[in-house]
């Protein structure tokens, strides 16, 4: 039941990433997830939401229809801000706001024809707790968000000058992560930004192996990417150390043996002169 439980979690999610994710558009994106997330989790409240930045959510309220509403309270916890509150009550029809700063996020339109809340368009600040809270004259509904606010990391792939291939995803939220193919000697660094974004960066050697094209694979959440690169053949050289001092040993090898061939031909050429000049000095005695 458990198993069963975290795989419909993770099916919720991927459903409202998609949603969220697929247009800008200004309906109600969450009422059917809602629905579907009542029906698998009666007691859930709170429903994790990711959310592309750059692009604009709606967050939705219970599904209690209008002419039960008495009073709507939106709360809004942001990291490092106070608790924004924004408030509708239908008797007055008015509407109220406690320490809200941020004008990208807004009622989608009159809290009285909708109550649900806009972000447009969504920021890496927008990370946070969202809730809302709808007051009737059966007791108040509760529908709560925790939006996580993804950022789609830069890709890069390239040949530093030691013959080291580095793949960094620049800026991304949450952490990338990066794999190779095929698997090298690899170090994998994170680099943690003030703005909640992690750059990561993996830097391998493919030392003494035939490899002539590397790929480096990036898996985020906003969607993965692959870039290839072929290794150029200086690295292969200075990359196997085994096969240059094979090469070095052969080259002493060969120019020994050529020396020696020098020497003995010099010797040779040498022996037959003797030869010459004895036998000419004797037919010159002969001649006398
Ligand atoms: C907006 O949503 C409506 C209804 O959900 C849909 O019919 C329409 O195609 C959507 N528009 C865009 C641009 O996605
Ligand atoms: C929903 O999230 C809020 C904020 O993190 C928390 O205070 C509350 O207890 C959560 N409610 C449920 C039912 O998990
Ligand atoms: C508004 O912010 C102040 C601190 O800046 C805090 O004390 C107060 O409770 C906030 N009001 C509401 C309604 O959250
Ligand atoms: C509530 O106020 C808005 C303007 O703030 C107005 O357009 C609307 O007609 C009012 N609704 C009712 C039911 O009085
Ligand atoms: C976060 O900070 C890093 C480093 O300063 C910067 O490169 C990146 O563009 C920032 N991202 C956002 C979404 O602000």
């Amino acid at each position: 039941m458990h198993t069963w439980g975290k795989m419909a979690a993770s099916m919720l999610l991927i459903s409202i990433i998609i949603m969220v994710s697929a247009s800008d558009n200004n309906s109600c994106l969450m009422t059917q997830v809602e629905m579907q997330s009542q029906r698998i989790f009666l007691n859930e409240v709170n429903t994790s939401c990711p959310v592309l930045m750059g692009k604009n959510a709606v967050l939705c309220c219970p599904p209690i229809a209008l002419k039960y509403l008495i009073i709507i309270t939106w709360e809004i916890i942001l990291r490092g801000q106070p608790s924004c509150k924004k408030g509708y009550r239908k008797e007055t029809n008015e509407t109220k706001e406690t320490n809200c700063t941020d004008e990208r996020i807004t009622w989608v339109s009159r809290p009285d024809q909708n109550p649900a809340l806009q972000i447009r368009p969504v920021a890496i600040t927008h990370d946070g707790y969202y809730r809302c809270i709808i007051g009737t004259p059966d007791g108040n509904f509760h529908r709560g968000y925790h939006l996580q606010v993804l950022v789609t990391p830069e890709v890069t792939l390239f040949q530093s000058r030691n013959g080291a291939v580095v793949c960094k995803a620049v800026a991304g939220k949450p952490a990338a992560q990066i794999s190779w193919i095929p698997e090298g000697d690899c170090v994998t660094e994170q680099e943690y930004w003030g703005n909640g974004t992690v750059t990561v960066k993996s830097t391998c050697h493919w030392e003494g192996h035939d490899v002539y094209t590397v790929t480096c694979h990036v898996s985020h959440l906003t969607g993965n990417k692959c870039l290839s690169t072929k290794l150029n053949s200086g690295l292969r050289t200075s990359g196997s150390p085994a096969l240059s001092s094979l090469r070095i040993i052969l080259y002493v090898k060969l120019s020994l043996f050529v020396v020696i061939l020098v020497i003995t031909g010099f010797v040779f050429f040498q022996r037959i002169n003797d030869v010459r000049m004895k036998v000419e000095g004797a037919g010159n005695q002969l001649n006398i």
